[in-house]
Order: structure tokens, then C-alpha cells, then sequence
């Protein structure tokens, strides 16, 4: 029997569709996006790079650019998220080919599942070639010592959507990109940071620069007060709302992952404070750094 689901907006799934968006999407369906741009570029890129919020300049930092609208790419969600543009631009810097998501998607635009919308792009880098993945993000810090401005360096994360079930490999494991259970302890590249603190210091943003583990948050809600302590208490020093399901995917595919948070504002951990956090900070603090982190990148990458 095919049952016909009708929502809202009197568009009309039938029960193979809900299956294929509430499953998983086949390998074939990733194959297929990889595929249709690797026809259009000469990039084979080993490099991919996700923008944070607000942090899509970076994609400026490639030569002989090629970009592909999201909404053109078969099979590829769309990016609803304020500062983010929706481009996938192919490019070269140096020798290094790269590809760069000028825009992500997050679990708060409500793609259905971590695992399909949210990642998708991962497999694709991976179908693509990629080797090296490098994310960067806006976060709020809880650690005393961080400053609006600071560039931390992610040696960890914990995964609170995870911890609630949303873990991205959640269901059937395709055994053409990885292991059922892929270990999660070295999912920050030491090698990477090491290279990152090296390129830091070599361009003077030393004392800029922070070590620490991201809290990811589903959002899109900042923060209460207690939220924050109990993450503080975990052992996050600073809190985002992305990155954590991204890497999860790269390291079941075995792509090596380093990744950099920018500290955009201190989150309120005081009941007396008249702080409150939004999303105009976050952005005119990341537009304030978004020349050095183009920099950084940069000359990370031509180092890798
Ligand atoms: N919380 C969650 N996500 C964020 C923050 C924050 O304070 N700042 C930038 N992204």
C-alpha cells in the first residue's frame, strides 16, 4: 500500500520519499554530486574548507575560482543561516587545489537529521578526493582566559546533540565510506595544530591564539545561564552551534580534520550581568578578524 502524506503546504510526499529523507541517502546519490562537478571543474581538489558564520571571505583567499550556487548542485541542501552565502567554490592556492562551502548547514535550520542535509557535503569532498578538511566556526567562550578575537584551535568537542541521539552515523553504515564505529579519540589532527600554532606564530597572532575543546549546542537559541555552567563543567571552553556532526563524518571517511573556532563574545555566566548575547555581535566580531584568519588559512594551507 503506498500511503500518500500530505503537509502543510499541501505538498505531497509518498511514503518512498519520507523514507529517503528520513533514512539516509544512497551512495549512488553522493556519487551522482561528485560526479556532476567534478564535469565541470578541473579542480580535484585535496582540500576542503567549511565557513563559519560570517567567515565565507575565506573562499577569497583561492586563485582561478569556479563557483557553483548550491541551489545548482544536484542533491545539495541550501543555506538558509544569516552570514552564510551558499556557494561551493572550487580553486587553487599555490599548488594546493582546494574547495571551500562558502555557507554550511546547521541541525537549528531543521534539516531532518544530522546525518544526511547537515554532512552531506562531507562525502562529497570525500567522493571528490579530498584528504584534509578545515572548519572554521563563530563560537562564545566560557573559558575566563579567552577574549573576543582570539582564534581557538579545536583539540576536541563534545557533541550534545549526540549525547541526545543525534549522532550523524546514526543508521544503516555504508562500508563504502567507513566502519560502524569509528573511533572519535584523534578526531583533531595533532600534526595540524602542531602546523597551525607554527603558521600563527610565524604571521605575530601567537597571542591570539587559544587550545581548547567546542561544545556544540543544536541551537538556535543562545544559551541559558545553567546551560552554560554545565558545559563549562563538561570541559568545553567555548560553545557553537556546528562543527561537531561535520567532523564526525570526516573521520568515519577518514578525512584528517583540523579545525578553528573564532571567539566572538563571552557568553553571560553571571545572573547580575545586563550582557545578552545576539547575532549582530557575532558577526561584526568575525568581519573585525576576517582578514587575519584569511591570512592564517592561507598560509596553513600552503603548508600542509
Ligand atoms: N553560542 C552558540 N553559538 C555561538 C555563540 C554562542 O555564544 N557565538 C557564536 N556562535
Amino acid at each position: 500500500m503506498q500511503l500518500i502524506y500530505q503537509s502543510y503546504s499541501s505538498v505531497k510526499f509518498d511514503t518512498n520519499q519520507i523514507l529517503s529523507i528520513v533514512h539516509n541517502y544512497s551512495y549512488d546519490m553522493y556519487k551522482e554530486t561528485a560526479d556532476w562537478l567534478l564535469e565541470r571543474t578541473k579542480i580535484r581538489p585535496k582540500v576542503a574548507i567549511i565557513c563559519g558564520s560570517g567567515l565565507g571571505g575565506l573562499a577569497e583567499v583561492l586563485d582561478d575560482k569556479t563557483d557553483f550556487p548550491y541551489s545548482d548542485i544536484p542533491h545539495f541542501p541550501t543555506s538558509t543561516a544569516p552570514g552564510h552565502a551558499g556557494q561551493l567554490v572550487f580553486g587553487r592556492l599555490e599548488d594546493h587545489e582546494c574547495v571551500c562551502m562558502k555557507g554550511r548547514f546547521h541541525f537549528y535550520e531543521g534539516y531532518t537529521c544530522l546525518s544526511l542535509q547537515v554532512t552531506y557535503p562531507v562525502r562529497v569532498f570525500f567522493l571528490l578526493g579530498v584528504k584534509t578538511l578545515i572548519v572554521t566556526n563563530a563560537a562564545g567562550a566560557l573559558n575566563g582566559s579567552y577574549k573576543v578575537g582570539d582564534f581557538m584551535l579545536i583539540k576536541d568537542h563534545i557533541n550534545m546533540p549526540g549525547f541526545a541521539g543525534q549522532n550523524p552515523l546514526r543508521g544503516h553504515n555504508d562500508e563504502r565510506f567507513g566502519v560502524r564505529f569509528p573511533c572519535m579519540s584523534d578526531a583533531y589532527d595533532p600534526d595540524l595544530r602542531a602546523l597551525a600554532k607554527q603558521t600563527a606564530k610565524e604571521q605575530g597572532l601567537d597571542s591570539l591564539l587559544q587550545q581548547g575543546v567546542y561544545g556544540m549546542q543544536s541551537g538556535p537559541a543562545f544559551e541559558t545561564i545553567a546551560e552554560c555552567e554545565v558545559l563549562h563543567r563538561l570541559g568545553a571552553d567555548a560553545i557553537g552551534m556546528s562543527t561537531a556532526p561535520e567532523v564526525v563524518v570526516a573521520r568515519h571517511c577518514g578525512l584528517r580534520v583540523f579545525a578553528m573556532s573564532l571567539i566572538t563574545n563571552i557568553l553571560v555566566r553571571d545572573y547580575d550581568s545586563n550582557e545578552k548575547a545576539n547575532e549582530e555581535e557575532v558577526l561584526e566580531s568575525t568581519a573585525l578578524r576576517t582578514k587575519d584568519l584569511q591570512t592564517f588559512i592561507r598560509n596553513f594551507i600552503t603548508k600542509i
